[in-house]
């Protein structure tokens, strides 16, 4: 079946648990497309004309927020975006009451970030329309890890038996959990390393090697995945110092001297330069993919909102 028709099993895209590999090479394929489309003049499509999406962001963004916006643009939707720093919310209202309003006005797609591991989800389940997970807590970030996917395909041409290490404040981190789950689905080797008590305890039952040490875990890695410390959710000391942490788990030259010699940088944003990673390091575009992961982003979202509201498009014909 040809991409554009092909259906998609899925209702929501809440996580990247529970998707299938030939799902996740379906989202992947399609925003490969929009990859070309985004790099003409002329980017828009009028695919999801007439529908309504709108960004409900209960967390701070300027990546996920923005591509969601004009990934939707982009295809010919009316995109709203809800700012909660002055909506109803900083006035008590609930959760689940402001999915019911929001409902009301019968919206076609709703993307949410929300500071709570489980309240997509939660949300999903009162309104009709198909909802995306933008970040849920330390929990998932599917469009993270799905351009992330698209990042590694592109430049490795597989995914397939590739090592990947992923780097840092992996306890607090949806990015990493959400590249776990793909990343095994895909048949890649999953490391994680940081100091121990920045790597959940058990996480070696989600199909991970762990490290503590960045000189032995970086050790034959094609790709290299930073995070930066979320000390927005951390509530104690985790780390001595920054200075410490950066000279123990920063990315800097020497450390990377031990991945493979064609080794990919890669980092969600925002980055902390000096913190996780080397400012030098970050920069080297001979080895650094972070912009070209801000490029994919929309691409992935596109791909997104697509196959989200195929069954819904198809009935309007
Ligand atoms: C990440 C997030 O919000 O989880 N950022 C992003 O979406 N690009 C990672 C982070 O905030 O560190």
């Amino acid at each position: 079946m040809p991409l554009e028709n092909a259906s998609f099993p899925h209702t929501h895209l809440l996580g990247i648990e529970g998707l299938k590999e030939d799902e996740i090479t379906q989202i992947l394929d399609v925003a490969d497309q929009y990859v070309k489309q985004n790099r003409r003049t002329n980017k828009k499509k009028d695919l999801l004309g007439g529908l309504t999406q709108i960004n409900l962001f209960f967390e701070n963004s300027t990546r996920t927020r923005m591509s969601f916006e004009l990934a939707g643009k982009r295809l010919g939707a009316d995109v709203i975006n809800m700012s909660t720093s002055s909506s109803s919310i900083k006035k008590g209202e609930t959760l689940i009451d402001t999915a019911s309003t929001l409902n009301a006005m019968r919206p076609d797609l709703l993307v949410v970030r929300h500071g709570s591991s489980g309240a997509v989800k939660l949300l999903s389940r009162k309104v009709d329309c198909a909802v995306l997970n933008a970040g849920d807590g330390k929990h998932e970030h599917p469009t993270q890890a799905l351009l992330d996917a698209l990042t590694i395909r592109r430049r490795k041409k597989r995914i397939e038996r590739l090592t990947v290490a992923i780097c840092g404040d992996v306890l607090h981190s949806r990015v990493a959990r959400s590249n776990i789950h793909l990343l095994n689905i895909m048949g890649a080797r999953v490391r994680v390393i940081g100091p121990p008590t920045l790597i959940p305890s058990g996480v070696e039952k989600m199909g991970v090697e762990v490290f503590y040490n960045m000189e032995e875990g970086l050790k034959d890695c094609d790709i290299i995945m930073m995070l930066r410390l979320q000390t927005e959710r951390m509530h104690g000391g985790y780390f001595p110092t920054v200075s410490e942490y950066f000279s123990l788990y920063g990315l800097d030259y020497e450390k990377l001297s031990h991945a493979k010699e064609d080794a990919l940088i890669m980092h969600p944003g925002p980055m902390n330069r000096g913190v996780e990673i080397d400012a030098a390091v970050a920069d080297d575009l001979t080895r650094s993919a972070i912009q070209e992961q801000v490029e994919m982003g929309v691409a992935v979202r596109m791909a997104c909102l697509d196959i989200l509201t195929r069954s819904k498009r198809g009935d309007q014909k």
